[in-house]
């Protein structure tokens, strides 16, 4: 039991931007719906945060089918963004968060700097969400990567964002591993006031039917996750950490192919405070439930008493520095 622990075994409670997790373990954005959903099928209470499917100020259908394509250690979707919309998140969703328990963080989309602020300062102003996730890091849809990868436009949009929002609620943005540069755009998220990062969101792909020489997605690319891609996110969970984090001394949730303990405790030792599951909820939706449970054992044969003694102690940092002046 990862969050009930008997006071002797370490603690797993983390401070995400100043918001107290009872342990690590998070939902990626996505892959529970607004948690009702998952009602049936985990504990989500005991989980250390959750985090919302994207919302839109608009509701959208998303993209035609087949959005969803398996890969040998991974999953590729296009699932575009469907989603309830603004209105209804507020109204049908936001009354059952209220009952969840941890934490709640939306994540955030939209089209232009306009409706990224609209919906962000609305969602911001219920009492039950402790902090926006922007994500500005899809590939399923046109614009979906039009701020991730450009870093004076994020720098612009996270700073409209941050000063439309109530100041109680984190602002924290979800990086692309699409982009030139990652540590690029980290820092230009820092710069425009992001309080987190979270990273990563899926990588552009493609699977080919072979016999009607078709792309199998409808939408014709996705988003590459799952085991696949974690030693790419440790990689840049790392370097971001090293180069933007620290110094500015704001916290990351780490994601990309979290399946087991051990996948969970890299991310942490690369310089995760947060950790997301998200194409492994498919396989079994308890499992952040037993890896908190696995990274406790791990904690225990370390002689650590917290899990916060371990963020960011991998012994290797990058060479120099790849942002100018610093
Ligand atoms: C089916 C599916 C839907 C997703 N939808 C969203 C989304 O709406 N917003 C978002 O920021 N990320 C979305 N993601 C990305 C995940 O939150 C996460 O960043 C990525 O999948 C890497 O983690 P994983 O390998 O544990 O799945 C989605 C991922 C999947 C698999």
């Amino acid at each position: 039991m990862a969050e009930n622990a008997p006071s002797d075994t370490p603690s797993l409670a983390v401070d995400l931007a100043g918001i107290a997790l009872a342990n690590p373990m998070m939902t990626a954005s996505g892959t529970c719906g607004y948690a009702d959903e998952y009602a049936d099928f985990t504990d989500l209470s005991r989980f250390g945060a959750f985090v919302t499917k994207s919302i839109t100020r608009e509701v959208r259908p998303g993209n035609a089918a087949y959005r969803i394509v398996e890969t040998r250690a991974g999953m590729l979707n296009a699932i575009g963004l469907a989603n309830v919309g603004l209105d209804a998140f507020l109204e049908e969703k936001i009354p059952k968060l209220e009952k969840l328990g941890p934490p709640i963080i939306a994540n955030v989309a939209g089209h232009s700097i306009d409706d990224y602020v609209h919906t962000a300062a609305k969602i911001a102003e219920q009492p039950v969400i402790r902090a926006i996730e922007l994500n500005v890091s899809c590939p399923n849809v046109a614009d979906g990567l039009t701020f991730g990868t450009d870093p004076k436009l994020l720098e612009t949009l996270v700073g409209e964002v941050r000063s439309a929002m109530d100041e109680r609620v984190k602002l924290i943005v979800k990086l692309s591993p699409n982009a030139t540069d990652v540590v690029a755009t980290a820092d230009a998220a820092v710069r425009g006031g992001a309080q987190g990062l979270s990273l990563i969101n899926t990588f552009t792909a493609m699977a080919i039917d072979v016999y009607k020489r078709k792309p199998r997605l409808a939408n014709g690319t996705g988003g590459l996750s799952g085991p696949a891609i974690r030693p790419i996110a440790v990689y840049l969970t790392r370097m971001v950490y090293c180069h933007v984090a620290k110094p500015a001394g704001i916290p990351l949730i780490g994601m990309g192919g979290i399946q087991t303990w051990t996948d969970a405790a890299e991310f942490l030792l690369a310089g995760a405070s947060g950790l997301a599951v998200g194409t492994a909820l498919f396989i079994n939706p308890n499992l952040p439930l037993t890896i908190g449970d696995g990274l406790r054992d791990w904690l225990n044969k370390l002689g650590c008493r917290s899990v916060t003694e371990v963020i960011g102690t991998l012994d290797w940092q990058p060479n120099g520095s790849p942002l100018p002046n610093q």
